[in-house]
Formats: structure tokens, C-alpha cells, sequence
């Protein structure tokens, strides 16, 4: 570190000198010009104005009166002397000791003469420097003689070597200076923070003493900083990664992990692509002012998909709806992303206003979500929003496509009911890629699936899948029962197969679930569930010993009428919790566009209030109605704090606030009342089951739950925390690519890849 600054302070010295010394050589040559020039002007001018005096007597061929003028005047201030001479260049008269000094005849006089012309020259006269200038005498236009005059140059040097010294003295103090604060500067911003930036390093690489939370203030070094936590933060992933596997292996269970479903990526797709295609996009930009923000909508989806992508390089595919999305992306609408440390690439797809509208909030939220969930909202079929939901499949399938590119055998992984048409239209062009489609929502039973118009196109858009996923199996039975109403085909009833013009597709359950290890292990006050509970209901001005919690979208298959009326009967029925037991909803505004969510809204909020007026005393209140989208860590502490969670959906795929509330009890307290519709009842049987519209029964669930003995409660949270740890959505994830992977591909697709005809790989799986 000594040598670099020392190296660095002298290769400066040598720099400034340098270039300072050239300037000065630049600026002394110009200044020593413009003296000289000066001196040439100002000869001219006297010796034009001595010939004029001298002019009369040189006619008149009076000596004594020539030298006379020379005494007079070449004896004044700078002048080394004069001469005078005639026209054959012989001496007149002169100022004492000159002739000795320029010589009888001097050839610059002779020069004039004959020129007519009045010429300067610097030379020198023994060591003096001087300027000689001779000038014509005329008579009638005719040189007739010379006049020089001897000028003393010698303070052009004078000047010039001044010039020098001082130049000499300020690049002394200048340098001084220079390495003085060059020398300050390297230790406050340099030598400091590497020191820092060192000690940091060691200590997380050690893993002695305190731990650091966030890289230190490097200063100018700032971007090195930025790296640094980067790269803490991968090594301390890898790190409880590596714990965690320990742990595992320890004791011999097989829980997966981000890094073994890396692994077993890798592994099952060797050479091929994987591209994933959703509605919402992982990452999205937004503008604030004059800076861009990157937003991670809130989605159990990301999590899941996310590793997956990382681990093989893959490509998401997903509508660009942030406000600044298209400044952020290349000429092949392209992103790497997680932006601070890129792994994948995101390929934004643009949708203009009306194909949102048709697409998105029309058929999708408007059409097949309350189809598929039933919930009694009546679906709304439009013809101009099934034509904008072709049109926006045809539009994905398009870049699906371009993205596959070169890659033979590419996986596609397509999310959820906004795009039933995409494996179809994908696989029409490329059989060899193996398409899976996830089901995110329940699949309803043939009868109400078949008031669709389009229920045909839909199915038929679906099985160009090789694989099918839905949460639950009862899910894969209406869907299989629903293709066998709708479509010429062959149910394989005892795989759980559609056989269709020469395709197979595989419909199975594949339950998603939450990250359990990293909701178990994200940061936390440290302070015990009841002084939490105690604080957060302070914060919300409430005073109250119980605590429940719901966390859901404001959407009305998520039954937070019902449970709101369940929590009044409640209290009605048990008085005793009045004043006692409050109840935390966080209701994320969500599709508001949509006339059914946005009154929605209005009726959640006015059944808390009134339910509120019914029951409110000084500083407590049956109901606090959070209507924002709140984080992950804001929602744990509710999550922490709470008593009882209610999940009360009127129909659900899975719902992971369910398995998102269990894996944040890591004190085993805690107690989950769940809707029997939720795929999530299917594994959680340790959770109070309830059916959402027997308003009795939440109820006295609620009641149960508050007076459930302790141990039992630590039981079945224990039982249903190790549900969710085993079935984590790394398996989910991993169990999808597996059985993906282990599609055997149509013969017509084996042509496509071998050539060759007639080859037959079977059907059959
Ligand atoms: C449902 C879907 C998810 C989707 C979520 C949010 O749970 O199954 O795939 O992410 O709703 O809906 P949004 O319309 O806001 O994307």
C-alpha cells in the first residue's frame, strides 16, 4: 500500500513538473517575442524621427553638427549608442567606442543603403545583446547615407530568466502542495476504506466477532461497497445453504432447498432452454421523479420460479406493465435480471391499453376467473375480450418462439389461466419443446366449465401441453372429466392422461407451497409474540389482549364478507371478547378496474364499520381494516403477533397465506382456521377446518381457537409446520421440471429433431 502511494505521489511530481515546465517554455518564448518585437517598433519609430533631424545636416555636410545630434541623443536611456554614416558606408560620426564595437563599415548600413530601407538585428557585442537598427538618410526620396542606432536587448533575458525562477519557485510550491494533499486524499479515501473494506472482508469471511449487517461507508469507493454486499450477501445464502444441507443430511431427510433444485435443474435439462411465461413479470420499473425504481410484485410465483431460472440461465417471458419498463430493456425488449446480481433474462412482451383491457381484466378476471372459481359471481363473456385473449396468446406465443430460437428440445413452463391457449400454439410449431401448464386456480366441474362459449378452444389450447398441473387432484378429475364432455379424445383414467390426435398430456397435482426456510429465517424483533402483539396493536391505536389476523387481495373468493360476520357472531355469542379480541384484516386493493372489485372494496370497508359501531368501546374495536399492499416482513410481524389467522376463502387453488402464516410460527404457537375450499385443507389437516358460509361454525372456531390448550396447539402447529418444510415449493418446482422432463416426445416430433421417418418412440408414458 506504502509503494502504490508512493508511486503514485512521484509519478505525479514528475507529471506536473513536466507539464508545468512546458507551459512555461511556451509562455517565456512568447512573452520574449513580444519584447522583441516591441524593441524592433520602437527603434523604428526613433530612428524614422532621428532621420528626420538628421536629414539637414547631412546635406548641408556639416560634421561637427552630426556629431552633435550623435552626442545629444545616442547617449539616452538604453541606447548603447548611434553612428551615422554616408552614402559609401564611411563613418560620419558616432558615439564614443561603437565603432570598435559594430566596426567601420558595418553591413547592415550598406544593406539599408542600397535597399532604401530601414532593418533591425539582434546580435551581440561582446557579451551584451543587442538590437542594432539602421535607417536610410535620404535627400529627395534617395538614401544618401545610414543612421544606426545601438539599442541595449539585454533586459529580454533579464526577463526571461526571472520569468524562469519564478516559474521555477511556484511549480516547487505547487508540487509541494500537490503531494502534500495527493498524499491526504489516498489516505482518507483510499488507504482508509481498502483498510475498512479489508477488516469487513475478514471478518465475514471468518465468521468471528460481529457479524457485519451492511457493507461499510467506502466513500469514494462507493461501487466497491455495492459489490461487496452482493457478494455477502451470495456467500451468506451459500453459507446457511451449506448449514441447511448439513442440518439435512444430518438427519437424513430430504427437504428441498433453492440449491438443490438448482442442482436437479441442471441436471434435468442439460442442454435444453427453459422458458417460463407469466402474465405478471418478476421485476418491474418504475419512475420516480428522475430516478427508475425496481419493484418485486408481491407473488409466491416468483419465489418459486425464480431459482429455477437462475440455476439454468432460462428466460421469463411476462407483460411489461411497469411505467418505465421500456426504458430499462435492449432492442430485443431484453433485461438480465435480479438487477443487482443478473442470472436470467427477462423479455418483456407489450400489450397496448385495449389488449390489457380485453385480455387481462376482460376475459381473464372478468371471464375465466370466477368460472373456475366458484364463487358466485357471475363470469362475463364478452366476444371482444375472447378475441383480445387470442390475440394476446398468439402475441406471447410469438415470443415465446423467437426466444426458443436455436435451442433443440427447449422446456416451456406456462403460469395460470391467462394463457390456456399458448401451449397449442407453441407446440404447433415446435413438437420437439416439452410445454407444461400450471393451473394456479381450481378447475371448476364439467357442468359449470361448460357455460364458457369457448370452453373448446380453451381445452383444446390447453392439451397442446404435454403436462397439465393443477394444486389438487380433484382439481385434475373435473378438468379430465370436462375434456371427456367437450372433445373427441381417450381418457387414460389410470395415468391420468388425454390421448389426442397422436398427443399425450399428462394432467397431475402438483401442490405449490412457500419458501419455509426463508420465511422461517427472515429477521425478526426478538421480542416475544405477546409483546409484538402488544406493540402492533398500539401502533393502530387499539388496546386488545387477542389478536387475529387475515391477509388476503380484496377479492370476493377470498370470503372476507363472511369472515367478518363470523367474527360478529363471535362476539355476539362469547361477550367475554369484547374488548378483549381484535381482528387485523390487511386487504390488498387489487384488479380495481374492475367494476366487481372496486364495489367490493366499499363493502368490506363498510362491514367493518359497521360491525365496528356495533361493538367499538374506548380503544378497542372489533376490526382494523389495513387497505394497502403491505411487504413480507410487515405482514410476518402480523403473522408472528397473531393468536388465530383466518383464511376463509369461498374457493381457493391452494392459498399459500395459509402456509406463509405456519412457516413464520417458528414458536409453534399460533392457530390457523382454514376454509374447507382451499386446495391448502387437502394437506393441513391439523388446521380448524371450516366451511366459510356456516357463519356458526367460524364462530365457534374462533372461540375454539382462543381456548385451545396450549400443548395441543404447539402439536398441531409443530405437525403442520413440518408439512409445509417438506412440501416447499422448491419441491413443487423441482417435481414439475422432473415429470416435465421425463416427457417422451411424439414420434412426428422425433421426425422433426431426427429426420427420420417412421421412427416410433411410442406414446405411452
Ligand atoms: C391469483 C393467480 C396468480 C396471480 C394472483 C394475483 O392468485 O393464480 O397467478 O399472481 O392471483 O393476481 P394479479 O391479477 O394481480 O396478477
Amino acid at each position: 500500500m506504502r509503494w502504490l502511494s508512493v508511486r503514485l505521489i512521484v509519478s505525479l511530481i514528475v507529471g506536473i513538473t513536466l507539464v508545468s515546465l512546458a507551459f512555461t517554455y511556451k509562455e517565456v518564448q512568447r512573452q520574449k517575442l513580444g519584447l522583441r518585437k516591441d524593441l524592433e517598433r520602437s527603434d523604428a519609430v526613433l530612428g524614422e524621427s532621428l532621420a528626420g533631424y538628421i536629414e539637414p545636416y547631412l546635406e548641408k555636410q556639416s560634421p561637427r553638427q552630426l556629431q552633435k545630434i550623435v552626442d545629444r541623443f545616442g547617449n539616452r536611456e538604453g541606447l548603447e549608442g548611434m553612428a551615422i554614416y554616408d552614402k559609401d558606408g564611411a563613418l560620419l560620426a558616432a558615439t564614443s567606442a561603437l565603432p570598435d564595437r559594430i566596426g567601420k563599415q558595418p553591413p547592415l548600413v550598406t544593406q539599408v543603403i542600397s535597399t532604401n530601407q530601414g532593418s533591425g538585428q539582434f546580435s551581440r557585442l561582446g557579451t551584451a545583446s543587442v538590437h542594432l537598427y539602421a535607417f536610410p538618410l535620404r535627400q529627395h526620396d534617395e538614401a544618401v547615407g545610414g543612421l544606426v542606432i545601438v539599442h541595449d536587448a539585454s533586459y529580454i533575458n533579464t526577463q526571461s530568466t526571472r520569468m524562469w525562477r519564478e516559474t521555477f519557485v511556484r511549480v516547487l510550491v505547487q508540487v509541494l502542495l500537490i503531494a502534500l494533499i495527493t498524499l491526504l486524499i489516498v489516505r482518507w479515501s483510499l488507504v482508509g476504506p481498502i483498510a475498512k473494506a479489508a477488516q469487513w472482508m475478514k471478518t465475514l469471511r471468518t465468521g468471528k466477532g460481529t457479524m457485519p449487517s451492511g457493507a461499510p461507508d467506502l466513500g469514494l469507493l462507493r461501487p466497491l461497497a455495492r459489490e461487496m454486499q452482493t457478494f455477502a450477501a451470495s456467500l451468506m445464502a451459500a453459507r446457511s445453504a451449506a448449514e441447511v444441507e448439513a442440518q439435512l443430511r444430518d438427519t437424513a431427510e430430504s427437504i428441498w432447498t433453492a440449491e438443490r433444485l438448482a442442482v436437479h435443474v441442471r441436471s434435468k435439462l442439460g442442454d435444453s432452454g427453459l422458458i417460463i411465461v407469466s402474465n405478471r413479470e418478476p421485476y418491474l420499473h418504475t419512475r420516480k421523479g428522475e430516478s427508475l425504481e425496481v419493484v418485486v410484485p408481491p407473488s409466491g410465483l416468483v419465489t418459486a420460479l425464480e431459482p429455477i431460472l437462475c440455476a439454468c440461465d432460462g428466460k421469463w417471458v411476462a407483460h411489461g406493465s411497469g411505467d418505465a419498463d421500456r426504458e430499462t430493456v435492449d432492442a430485443n425488449d431484453h433485461l438480465r435480471v435480479p438487477p443487482d446480481d443478473p442470472k436470467y433474462t427477462l423479455r418483456r412482451v407489450w400489450l397496448t391499453k385495449e389488449e390489457e383491457e380485453g385480455y387481462y381484466f376482460g376475459f381473464s378476471n372478468e371471464g375465466l376467473w370466477p368460472l373456475c372459481h366458484i364463487a358466485h359471481t357471475r363470469p362475463i363473456f364478452r366476444t371482444s375480450d375472447w378475441e383480445a385473449y387470442r390475440e394476446v396468446n398468439q402475441k406471447f406465443a410469438d415470443a415465446v418462439l423467437q426466444e426458443m430460437g436455436d435451442f433443440e428440445q427447449p422446456l416451456l413452463l406456462v403460469q395460470d389461466y391467462h394463457f390456456a391457449l399458448l401451449p397449442r400454439l407453441v407446440k404447433k410449431q415446435r413438437p420437439d419443446a416439452r410445454v407444461a401448464i400450471f393451473w394456479h386456480i381450481p378447475w371448476p366441474n364439467a357442468e359449470a366449465f361448460g357455460i364458457c362459449p369457448w370452453q373448446r378452444e380453451l381445452i383444446e389450447g390447453m392439451l397442446g401441453a404435454d403436462l397439465i398441473g393443477f394444486h389438487i387432484q380433484s382439481h385434475c378429475n373435473n378438468f379430465l372429466q370436462t375434456v371427456d364432455r367437450t372433445l373427441e379424445s381417450r381418457i387414460d383414467w389410470e395415468h391420468f392422461a388425454v390421448d389426442r390426435e397422436d398427443h399425450r398430456t399428462v394432467v397431475k397435482p402438483f401442490p405449490i407451497s412457500v419458501d419455509f426456510q426463508g420465511i422461517a429465517s427472515s429477521p425478526r424483533s426478538g421480542e416475544s409474540p405477546y409483546t409484538e402483539r402488544v406493540n402492533l396493536l398500539r401502533e393502530l391505536g387499539v388496546n386488545a389482549s387477542f389478536l387475529g389476523v387475515g391477509v388476503d387481495r380484496v377479492d370476493y373468493t377470498k370470503g372476507i364478507l363472511e369472515r367478518f360476520l363470523g367474527i360478529e357472531r363471535f362476539l355476539e355469542k362469547y361477550p367475554i371478547y369484547q374488548n378483549k379480541f381484535t381482528f387485523v384484516q390487511i386487504g390488498a386493493p387489487s384488479r380495481t378496474h374492475i367494476k366487481r372489485y372496486h364495489d367490493l372494496r366499499g363493502e368490506v370497508e363498510a362491514e367493518a364499520d359497521r360491525i365496528n359501531w356495533r361493538f367499538q368501546s374506548g380503544s378497542w374495536k372489533p376490526i382494523v381494516y389495513l387497505k394497502r399492499q403491505f411487504s413480507h416482513e410487515e405482514v410476518e410481524k402480523y403473522y408472528r403477533a397473531a393468536d388465530v389467522c383466518l383464511v376463509t376463502s369461498l374457493h381457493d387453488g391452494m392459498n399459500l397465506v395459509a402456509k406463509e402464516f405456519l412457516a413464520a410460527r417458528d414458536d409453534e404457537q399460533g392457530v390457523l382456521i382454514l376454509s374447507r375450499f382451499t386446495g391448502a385443507a387437502r394437506e393441513l389437516n391439523d388446521a380448524l377446518i371450516v366451511n366459510p358460509y356456516d357463519i356458526e361454525q367460524m364462530a365457534e372456531a374462533i372461540r375454539i381457537a382462543l381456548e385451545l390448550p396450549a400443548v395441543e396447539r404447539q402439536a398441531r402447529m409443530r405437525r403442520m409446520r413440518r408439512v409445509v418444510q417438506e412440501h416447499n415449493v422448491y419441491r413443487w418446482a423441482g417435481n414439475l421440471i422432473a415429470e416435465l422432463s421425463n416427457v417422451r416426445l411424439a414420434p412426428e416430433s422425433i421426425e422433426a429433431i431426427t429426420g427420420l421417418k417412421g421412427f416410433s418412440a411410442g406414446t405411452g408414458q
